[in-house]
């Protein structure tokens, strides 16, 4: 018996589905049932009707899990898995903010506590970010934690005042990337894409800017891509794609990302741990705000 057979047993046994990140180890990808990006994932906890979700990513995604599926039981194998770029916000900033910004709406990344995220109108992902900030009647938006979402919305809604919040939030992942590194693949003759979490200096030189969702719907473009995100995904792109040409960076990774290993989930489905546990009342304001998210189509 191989650890994978373990693993495929005890899903059955306890009625489990596994849902895994893009950027999850390839070895977590293989043993997934469903891997895509964090708005494909949400949308994939909501529906599910196994009693036990698995969620291998990072705590924002098995949270958001749990608040569209609260009758499940959501675990996450690695406990400790956070997002730095979530830790930037608190729900105490948040609330701040709109008392110095009355009339404004706010919108927060997914990449956020769920203590921020009861906080706001609504959410949003890297796949959605621009058509949810599109659907708001007001001119001011509080955007939040992703300072580098924030620019690319921006840039593309010319008619909206995008406040970051706050000014520096950033993933450290999508920031190590130069300029260099898309002039360099593109010298090569690789289609270069970007992640919008990368700052404006690395997005201005790049083909294409993409969540990791859009990099799998956009592929078909280019038969040779540089993929500026973090260095998992080239696996997903590889495994989706086998007759193209993807390359990655090693340096980009997500360290939150790898905590998840197949022992770990082994142990997760055993156990029944680590289970996401949130107030009631959190949970309820923050589904609001994630579900008012998922009827916004684009
Ligand atoms: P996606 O929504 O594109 O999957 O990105 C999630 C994320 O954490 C990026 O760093
Ligand atoms: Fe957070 Fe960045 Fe890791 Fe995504 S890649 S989970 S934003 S730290």
């Amino acid at each position: 018996m191989t650890i994978a057979d373990d693993i495929i047993r005890l899903k059955k046994e306890k009625n489990a589905v596994i849902l895994a990140h893009n950027y999850q180890p390839p070895e977590i990808q293989d043993l997934a049932d469903y891997t895509g990006d964090s708005l494909e994932l949400a949308i994939k906890a909501k529906d599910a009707e196994e009693d036990i979700i698995v969620l291998c990513g990072v705590m924002f995604m098995a949270e958001t899990a749990k608040i569209l599926n609260p009758s499940k039981k959501v675990i996450i194998p690695a406990e400790d898995a956070g997002c730095p770029l979530a830790d930037y916000l608190t729900a105490g900033m948040v609330r701040d903010a709109k008392k110095g910004n009355p009339g404004a709406e706010v919108v927060l990344y997914v990449n956020s506590t769920a203590e921020s995220k009861a906080e706001a109108d609504i959410t949003c992902t890297s796949a959605n970010a621009v058509s949810v900030c599109a659907s708001l009647k007001s001119e001011t938006i509080l955007f939040g934690p992703d300072s580098n979402l924030a620019s690319w919305v921006a840039e593309k809604l010319p008619d909206k005042k995008i406040i970051p919040l706050p000014k520096d939030g950033h993933c450290p992942v999508h920031t190590e990337f130069s300029p260099r590194d898309a002039e360099d693949a593109k010298k090569k003759g690789y289609t270069v894409v970007c992640h919008p979490e990368c700052p404006k200096s690395i997005r201005d030189e790049c083909d294409l800017v993409a969540s990791t969702g859009q990099m799998i719907k956009e592929a078909d473009r280019s038969e040779k891509w540089a993929v500026l995100t973090e260095k998992d995904m080239v696996y997903r792109l590889k495994k989706e794609f086998p007759q193209k040409d993807f390359i990655g960076f090693e340096k980009a990774v997500c360290k939150d990302m790898k905590l998840i290993t197949p022992e770990k989930l082994k142990k997760a489905l055993e156990d029944e741990e680590t289970e996401i546990t949130l107030p009631k009342d959190i949970m309820d304001r923050a589904k609001d705000a994630i579900e008012r998210m998922i009827k916004i189509k684009g």
